[in-house]
């Protein structure tokens, strides 16, 4: 198929409905309410491709905990599924979507490459290991994990197998601007995305701007510092939450999807999945946006991770 064929094909990512194969017994079937989940909005990236404005984290979901909740994150309207080689959990991923019985158009589904398969033969052998873990047959977006070693014949690797059609956006994670400036120095194609710590506590907004003026889209991990630094009961999070009727995850979802960010929040209880995706009926005024700002201390909550 050529490539703009694909892109065309796979741009109908119809949020929010689950398509069901006819006659399939799968965990919708016993439940009719879950057939249509929420509809979640799309960002356009710079590559035309639409991206899902919210997502689900991975991380630590793995074997049968993580086919369950990437299948109950489907069931509930999530389209957006983020994993990485690194997590070791690409088959239950793979697994998840398979029990969902989704319609795999309808999802957009990202993984990483590992530093350990940087460079370019080894770069394009991991992708096709990721694919066939997962059971699928192209990725929505790939990106280079960590900036160290060889960025150079990863990046390239990963431009040949979207020139092939075997990724739809290909784009970087955490990347300062020095990493992204030379990549652009030898990229055919721009990334699309650079996936960064982002939270109230680090809300990287230097980032954010550098990032709009390259025309890449910022995707926000541990959008809730994984509950470090008391986010989830933050007492200014909670008076904002209070003013509107929402949790402090609430809140902090909304105001990612204010700032016009990507964010992939994971969650292991089908409570907190639904509770996550209802932040589309409420909008943080300017006065909230301020207070939230101010708890920016603008460092990383993961110095383990550097
Ligand atoms: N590119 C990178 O280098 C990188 C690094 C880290 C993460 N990531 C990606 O970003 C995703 C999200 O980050 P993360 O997994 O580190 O952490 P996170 O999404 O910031 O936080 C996850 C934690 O929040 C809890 N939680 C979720 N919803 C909640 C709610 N409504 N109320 C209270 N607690 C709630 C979860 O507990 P329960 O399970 O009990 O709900 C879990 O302990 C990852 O899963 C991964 O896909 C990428």
């Amino acid at each position: 198929m050529k490539r703009k064929e694909f892109l065309q094909r796979s741009a109908t990512f119809v949020a929010g409905t689950v398509i069901m194969g006819s006659g399939s017994s799968n965990i919708f079937a016993a439940n009719n309410s879950l057939r249509s989940g929420t509809s979640i909005e799309s960002i356009t990236l710079n590559n035309g491709v639409k991206m899902p404005i919210l997502g689900f984290g991975t991380l630590y979901l793995r074997d049968e905990l993580g086919v369950r909740c990437v299948a109950d994150a489907i069931s509930l309207g999530y389209r957006l599924i983020d994993t990485a080689t690194v997590y070791g959990n690409e088959e239950s991923v793979g697994g998840g979507i398979k029990l969902s019985g989704i319609n795999r158009e309808e999802l957009f589904v990202t993984s990483k490459v590992w530093v350990d398969d940087y460079g370019y033969e080894q770069a394009k052998k991991a992708f096709q290991i990721s694919l066939d873990k997962m059971g699928l047959d192209y990725l929505d977006l790939y990106l280079i994990h960590r900036p160290r070693g060889d960025i150079k014949g990863t990046w390239l690797a990963m431009e040949d197998l979207y020139k092939e059609g075997k990724i739809k956006a290909i784009g970087v994670s955490n990347f300062e601007a020095g990493h992204l400036e030379e990549l652009l120095s030898y990229a055919t194609i721009e990334p699309a995305v650079n996936q960064i710590e982002t939270h109230a506590f680090f809300q990287q907004e230097k980032a954010r701007e550098s990032l709009k003026k390259y025309g890449i889209q910022m995707e926000a991990w541990s959008p809730f510092a994984q509950g470090r630094n008391e986010l989830f009961t933050n007492e200014i999070l909670a008076a904002i939450g209070k003013k509107h009727d929402k949790s402090n995850a609430q809140v902090s979802l909304r105001w990612h999807y204010q700032r016009g960010i990507v964010a992939i929040p994971r969650s292991s209880q089908k409570a907190h999945m639904k509770e996550n995706l209802n932040i589309f009926d409420f909008e943080l005024d300017e006065a909230d946006m301020n207070t939230i700002s101010a708890l920016d201390l603008n460092i990383t909550q993961f110095p383990e991770w550097e």
